[in-house]
C-alpha cells in the first residue's frame, strides 16, 4: 500500500522565509483535498511561555533553561503531529528552525510511523533579510524595544542560531531551497514521498493570488511626451490616483510596492490612505527604465538630434541598450528580482499591489504571461487602467480592468 502521509519537517535560520512557505503549501494542499496542519514552535512558544523569551540570549545554546523549553516545545508539537496523522490528518508540517544535527536526529527518531520529508529555506540576499527583520519586530513580542534595539535583538537571535546551524545534506529526503528565487538548490529523494511531485512543483511556482499591477498616473513629462526623469502627477494623474483609492477602499491591500521615483509613490499614496493597514514599499528594481544620454528628452527630440539612436532602437527594441543607460533586454534580471523581493516580502497576502512605469509592467507582465521578446517592449500598459494577475499552481488568471 502506499504511503499518504507525510511528515514535513522545516529547517532554516529566522527569517528566511519558512513560515511563508508552510502556510502556502499548506493553503495549496488543502485545496487539493489533502488535511494539512502546520505545528508552529514560535506560536507555542508565545502562547505557553509566562515569561519574556524574546531577548537573544534564550536563544543562546549554552542557556540550560531556554534550551530546555525549547525542547519541551517541539516534542509537544512533534506529538501533535504524530497524533494528526494517526486520525484523519494526511500532512503535518514542524514549521521551526531545527537547525542543529541532533535536534533533526531526535525528530527522525520521533517521526517513525511515516516518511519525513525535510524542507531546508535558504536566502542570502541581505538586503531582503534587513527587510525581513524589520518587519519581524512588528510582531508583539518586541514591542518593548525601541526599533533600531528590536532589530539588533533578533540579529543576535539568529546568531546563536548560526552557531549551531548544520545545512542538511545527511537526511534521507530533503529538499535545499534557496527561498527568495524558488530555486531548489539541492535535493535527495530515497523513499516513496507521498504527493512529492505536487510539493516540489509548487516550491518552483511563483505564486500570486492577486496581483494588481498599475502604472502611476498622468505626469508633466507624459504631457510632453518626455521620458524618464522624476516627474510628479499632474491634476489629472492626482484624480486617477484618487479614483484608484476608492476603487481599492473595499479590498485589504496590505503592502503596496512601488518604484523609487515620486510618480509612482505619489499614485500610491491616496490608495494606502483608504486602508487600514498599509505599508508602501519603494523598491529600486521597479524603477522605469533608464534611458541614459536619452533620459528627460522627448521623443521627437530623440529622433531629430540622435536619428542612429532613434533607429536602432526601433529597429530591435527589445535587445537595444540607450547609451549609458538601459534595455529591455538588461532590465529583465533586475525585475525579476523585484518581483521576487515582493512575493517574499509580502508573506502571503491575498492581496498584492505593484505601482510601476510603462518599461518596467511590461517586464512584470511578461514573468507571468508568456510573450515573444520582441513583442514585449510592446504590451499595452495604459494609465487608466490595471492587470489583474492570478498565477498560482493550478489557476492563471490576467484580466486588464477599468477602475
Ligand atoms: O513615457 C513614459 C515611459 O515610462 C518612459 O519613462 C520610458 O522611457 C518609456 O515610457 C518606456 O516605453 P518605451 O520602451 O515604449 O519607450
Amino acid at each position: 500500500m502506499t504511503n499518504t502521509r507525510l511528515y514535513i519537517v522545516m529547517v532554516g535560520l529566522p527569517a528566511r522565509g519558512k513560515s511563508t512557505i508552510a502556510s502556502k503549501l499548506r493553503e495549496n494542499l488543502i485545496r487539493n483535498k489533502i488535511k494539512t496542519r502546520i505545528f508552529n514552535n514560535g506560536d507555542l512558544r508565545r502562547k505557553l511561555s509566562p515569561k519574556d523569551t524574546s531577548y537573544p540570549e534564550f536563544y543562546d545554546p549554552d542557556n540550560r533553561d531556554g534550551v530546555e523549553l525549547r525542547e519541551k516545545i517541539a516534542l509537544i508539537n512533534i506529538g501533535r503531529a504524530i497524533t494528526y496523522l494517526k486520525n484523519k490528518g494526511q500532512v503535518a508540517i514542524l514549521d521551526a528552525t531545527n537547525v542543529s544535527l541532533k535536534r533533526r536526529k531526535k525528530t527522525t527518531e520521533l517521526l517513525k510511523d511515516h516518511p519525513v520529508l525535510f524542507i531546508e529555506c535558504i536566502n542570502e540576499d541581505e538586503e531582503i533579510l534587513r527587510a525581513s527583520i524589520d518587519r519581524k519586530v512588528t510582531l508583539p513580542e518586541f514591542n518593548h524595544l525601541r526599533k533600531e534595539a528590536a532589530v539588533e535583538s533578533f540579529r543576535q537571535r539568529i546568531n546563536y542560531y548560526e552557531s549551531i546551524y548544520a545545512p542538511v545534506r545527511k537526511e534521507k529526503n530533503f529538499i535545499s531551497l534557496d527561498s527568495l528565487y524558488n530555486r531548489i538548490r539541492k535535493e535527495e529523494i530515497s523513499d516513496d514521498i507521498p504527493f512529492y511531485d505536487r510539493i516540489r512543483d509548487f516550491l518552483v511556482t511563483d505564486t500570486v493570488k492577486n496581483l494588481f499591477l498599475i502604472r502611476h498616473g498622468e505626469t508633466y513629462f507624459n504631457l510632453q511626451n518626455r521620458i524618464g526623469g522624476n516627474s510628479g502627477l499632474t491634476e489629472k494623474g492626482r484624480q486617477q490616483a484618487e479614483s484608484l483609492a476608492r476603487f481599492f477602499k473595499k479590498k485589504r491591500i496590505p503592502v503596496i510596492f512601488t518604484s523609487k521615483k515620486k510618480r509612482t509613490v505619489q499614485t500610491a499614496f491616496p490608495i494606502k490612505r483608504q486602508q487600514d493597514e498599509c505599508v508602501i514599499i519603494p523598491l529600486e528594481e521597479f524603477n522605469e527604465i533608464d534611458s541614459g544620454i536619452c533620459e528627460c528628452m522627448s521623443y521627437g527630440e530623440i529622433r531629430n538630434t540622435m536619428p542612429g539612436v532613434y533607429a536602432a532602437r526601433k529597429e530591435d527594441k527589445y535587445n537595444y541598450i540607450y547609451p549609458e543607460g538601459e534595455g529591455y533586454i538588461t532590465m529583465k534580471e533586475r525585475v525579476d528580482r523585484g518581483i521576487k523581493k515582493a512575493l517574499y516580502l509580502s508573506s502571503n497576502p491575498r492581496n498584492i499591489m505593484i505601482v510601476g512605469h510603462r518599461a518596467v509592467n511590461r517586464m512584470i507582465l511578461s514573468h507571468f504571461l508568456y510573450r515573444r521578446k520582441e513583442d514585449v517592449p510592446y504590451i499595452y500598459v495604459p494609465q487608466d487602467k490595471f492587470y489583474h494577475i492570478v498565477a498560482t499552481q493550478d489557476k492563471k488568471l490576467f484580466q486588464l480592468r477599468s477602475y
